[in-house]
């Protein structure tokens, strides 16, 4: 099955050919960060106007680069939430065009369905697994017993951790989206200068608390405001990622113990946080369990990880032309297809 996958849930308007739901013959991205970053945040209306100006050109490059022309596709499959509606709506009409015109199916899919599956591109994950999804949007933790069953077991009761550490880019002056550049700032601070809260920690739940520890930020800054300096500056990010990651990291080792799963995926942008990446790996050193995270470019947003439950719902016969875009769409409301699990 080749599937031409489109995505356009939030500001990056990205098409891929990907065959049997496992290998990326193209994956095409363009973003729209620099646009937004002028806001300080995604605006919606200008992010659905260039996914409008953008779309078409970048399927047209996505068929190219595979080498493939429009009439060899299989089926399509799109995001269909969550995400900004007007963003998701320029993505499923134009994948609706082609199912149409082409007469091909078609398949829905959920944007952090879509996240946590991104690690079988590249490599294999058994069934069942643990997924942490840290991105702009959420922080998940989901049992995940195979393509098409999910369950939450905890979730951010406020902030996402990305949004996180975005706003707090925002206090210290470093342009939209600020994650990448405290992860880089960080490697050179003391991630024990600053004794930021570690929210919810012990709180015997798997849900997350952000909000907070940004307003912490914000006042350790208004009583040291030498912190912005370039000097301390590295310390501040350090500790605020530490104690990011730290709730994290030991969130999911709870989750393990109580789902007895020895499988985490990481998924989502902020899964490409150095800092994260150190702490998940010194949790799977001691606890024996194995740990999974997407390369960089299938953790942020991007058209080929819909390929994976693409093809599986393609392939089952369950794609639909009865669908619309929905901004609120929980993983858990896709609900079990056990029958399909084998
Ligand atoms: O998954 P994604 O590309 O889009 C959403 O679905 O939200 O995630 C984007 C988020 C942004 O908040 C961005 O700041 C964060 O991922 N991010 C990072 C890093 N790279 C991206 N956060 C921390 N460290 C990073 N290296
Ligand atoms: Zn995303």
């Amino acid at each position: 099955m080749l599937s031409l996958c489109i995505e356009t849930s939030c500001d990056e308007t990205a098409a891929a050919v990907v065959r049997d739901g496992r290998t990326i013959l193209s994956s095409i991205v363009a973003s729209q960060v620099k646009i937004h970053a002028e806001y300080g945040g995604v605006v919606p209306e200008i992010a659905s106007r260039k996914h409008l100006e953008s779309i078409d050109l970048v399927i047209d490059h996505a068929l190219a680069k595979a080498e493939i022309g429009i009439n060899d596709v299989e089926g399509v499959v799109v995001t269909r939430g969550p995400g900004l509606i007007g963003a998701l709506l320029v993505g499923v009409c134009a994948a609706k065009g082609v199912a149409i015109g082409r007469n091909i199916p078609i398949a829905a899919v959920n944007h952090i369905e879509a996240h946590l599956l991104a690690i079988l591109l590249e490599q294999e994950v058994e069934f069942p697994f643990l997924a942490l999804v840290v991105s702009g949007g959420h922080t998940h933790l989901y049992e995940v017993k195979g393509i098409g069953s999910y369950r939450t077991l905890g979730q951010t009761i406020d902030d996402a951790a990305g949004e996180a550490f975005d706003k707090v880019g925002k206090l210290l002056g470093i342009p939209y989206p600020g994650g990448a550049v405290i992860d880089k700032l960080a490697r050179q601070g003391n991630p024990r200068a600053i004794p930021f809260p570690r929210p919810l920690l012990h709180d015997g739940t798997l849900n997350f608390s952000f909000s907070g520890l940004k307003t912490a930020v914000m006042t350790h800054l208004r009583r040291n405001p030498q912190y912005t300096e370039e000097s301390l500056l590295p310390d501040l990010c350090a500790s605020f990622q530490e104690a990011v990651c730290q709730v994290l990291t030991e969130k999911a080792a709870h989750a393990l113990d109580l789902t007895g799963f020895n499988r985490l995926v990481v998924a989502g942008g902020v899964a490409c946080n150095g800092g994260l990446r150190s702490a998940v790996q010194e949790l799977s050193r001691k606890r024996g369990v194995s740990v999974f995270f997407p390369s960089p470019h299938l953790c942020a947003d991007n058209a080929a990880m819909l390929g994976v439950p693409g093809d599986f719902y393609l392939t089952r016969g369950l794609g639909s032309l009865d669908f619309d875009a929905v901004p609120n769409w929980p993983l858990d409301a896709i609900g079990a297809l056990p029958e399909l699990m084998k």
